[in-house]
């Protein structure tokens, strides 16, 4: 209504309008709406009790809002069905196209799908006059820039506002999500790597790029965007409370933590193992809607809410707690479970006694993984087990894979230099047997919150949910 109200003004109008507004520091749009709020106050009294209530309807005054930003590559497509899939949860999507984006879809079907036309030009009028850039920039709870290309990364990290997309992710307050997706080469690039590395430490989220066959005929590597509705769940979880529940009705049951086995009552054998990674699935799969328990080793991390945690000690302790969440849907099982226990720990603490160290002999725990993926009875339908390793890591967790018998596995490097055990971030390999042949797909590294995301996304999937 508004922007038929502007175009429909004399010239001299527009100007003085545009005046006064940057006077302000407003956008256009801004100035209009608060001056007709003011002359509708105003108003006589019959004239305001006939007008109908301005006052919008819940759903609506509670949507959520998102900007997508659709940059120029062939991944471009699979933005309309991202579009398609927000609004179908409800969430209001505006749409700003790069120039190289219009040679992939064009705005006409963005349009169509968005409900709304898209924004495509920053010098461009009409558009900042019905909305202007910086509105385009704030009034939005979240920016997803899916696909996410090379050159407009570079854009983004250097600060660059030379056009409509560049123009608003310079200006925004709101968080921005960002979904790579290029060609492997590319995204091998140093001035890539750089560039992906310095949005990361700005603060900017991302999902994917995944690995597999690229749209360009022979290639294969690491750049393929995310799919729709892995940038969907990101979305959601970075939404807050989110209204479809990929999960509902799903039970879980994950790992997490280190175990402490007793050496006397006073010492015991542990890793360095900090929970984060199982407790970050704990909250992404509770997000989701599933009824979650959370078996958890010593750790200084709070329980998280909504999510049934059991603190344990030992190895022996979690897997009694792990058999008592069955049945379940579905296993996590990110502990670093100590492999070795003390055949007879001390019942008193060990004392020096003049000949020399202890000699400490050990016996094997029970492997809690193993156990669950070779239940007769009871064994979840998904069954999910991390390998730490510190080389070879592809080649040790595939044949981990076999050997424990669950349906997929995220390898990490728990190597020194891998920095997973203890860290915030985290890259891992997923490695999938649930169709044949093993399959890996290498996650770039992320956050232990983005990796739980991306996991719970897939199970979702997996499992038949939206
Ligand atoms: N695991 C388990 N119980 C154990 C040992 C491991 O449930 N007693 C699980 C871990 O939670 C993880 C997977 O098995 O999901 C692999 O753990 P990892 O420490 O990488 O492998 P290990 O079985 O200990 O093998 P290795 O030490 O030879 O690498």
């Amino acid at each position: 209504m508004g922007s038929l109200t502007v175009r429909n003004l004399s010239e001299e109008v527009k100007k003085r309008l545009r005046l006064r507004a940057a006077a302000n520091g407003r956008s256009m749009e801004e100035e209009i709406r608060l001056l007709l709020a003011a002359g509708a106050a105003e108003a006589p009294l019959a004239a305001r009790a006939s007008a109908p209530p301005s006052k919008p309807a819940p759903s609506e005054a509670a949507a959520r809002q998102v900007l997508l930003i659709i940059g120029g590559g062939i991944a471009a497509y699979k933005s309309l069905d991202l579009i398609r899939r927000l609004r179908e949860r409800a969430v209001a999507v505006r749409v700003v196209m790069t120039r190289a984006a219009q040679e992939f879809v064009t705005p006409m079907a963005v349009g169509a799908l968005a409900g709304e036309r898209a924004f495509t030009d920053l010098f461009d009028p009409a558009s900042e006059f019905d909305v202007g850039h910086i509105r385009l920039a704030r009034d939005n709870d979240l920016i997803i820039v899916a696909p996410a290309t090379a050159d407009l990364m570079a854009k983004m990290a250097n600060g660059h506002a030379d056009d409509l997309a560049s123009a608003v992710l310079l200006a925004t307050d709101r968080p921005v999500l960002i979904a790579p997706a290029m060609n492997p080469r590319m995204w091998l690039n140093a001035a890539t790597r750089r560039n992906f590395a310095r949005l990361v430490a700005d603060g900017v989220l991302t999902v994917g790029p995944n690995a597999g066959e690229m749209a360009e005929s022979g290639e294969a590597g690491t750049g393929r965007m995310a799919e729709p509705l892995e940038i969907v769940a990101a979305a959601e979880a970075l939404l807050g409370a989110t209204e479809e529940k990929p999960l509902a009705g799903k039970r879980i049951v994950i790992t997490a933590g280190p175990t402490h086995e007793a050496i006397d009552p006073v010492r015991y054998i542990a890793n360095r193992s900090s929970g984060k990674q199982g407790y970050a699935i704990a909250r992404a799969a509770a997000a989701a809607g599933a009824e979650v328990t959370l078996v958890s080793g010593p750790v200084t991390l709070p329980d998280p809410p909504g999510v049934k945690t059991v603190r344990i000690e030992s190895a022996r302790d979690m897997l009694r707690a792990v058999k008592a969440a069955l049945p379940a849907d579905i296993g996590v099982f990110a502990a670093a479970v100590a492999d070795w226990r003390v055949a007879q720990a001390g019942e008193q603490k060990l004392k020096k006694d003049g000949s020399g160290p202890p000699r400490l002999a050990l016996t094997e725990n029970p492997d809690i993984l193993a156990t669950i993926s070779k239940l007769k009875q009871q064994r979840p339908r998904l069954v999910i087990g991390f390998a730490a390793e510190t080389e070879k890591v592809v080649e040790h967790a595939k044949a981990k894979l076999k050997r424990k018998g669950c349906d997929w596995i995220l390898a990490n490097d728990v190597s020194a230099e891998g920095g997973a055990m203890g860290g915030d971030d985290n890259a891992v390999h997923l490695i999938t047997a649930t169709k044949g042949e093993p399959k890996v797909e290498s996650w770039p590294s992320q956050s232990k919150d983005g990796v739980a995301r991306r996991l719970v996304a897939r199970i979702a999937t997996e499992l038949g949910g939206s």
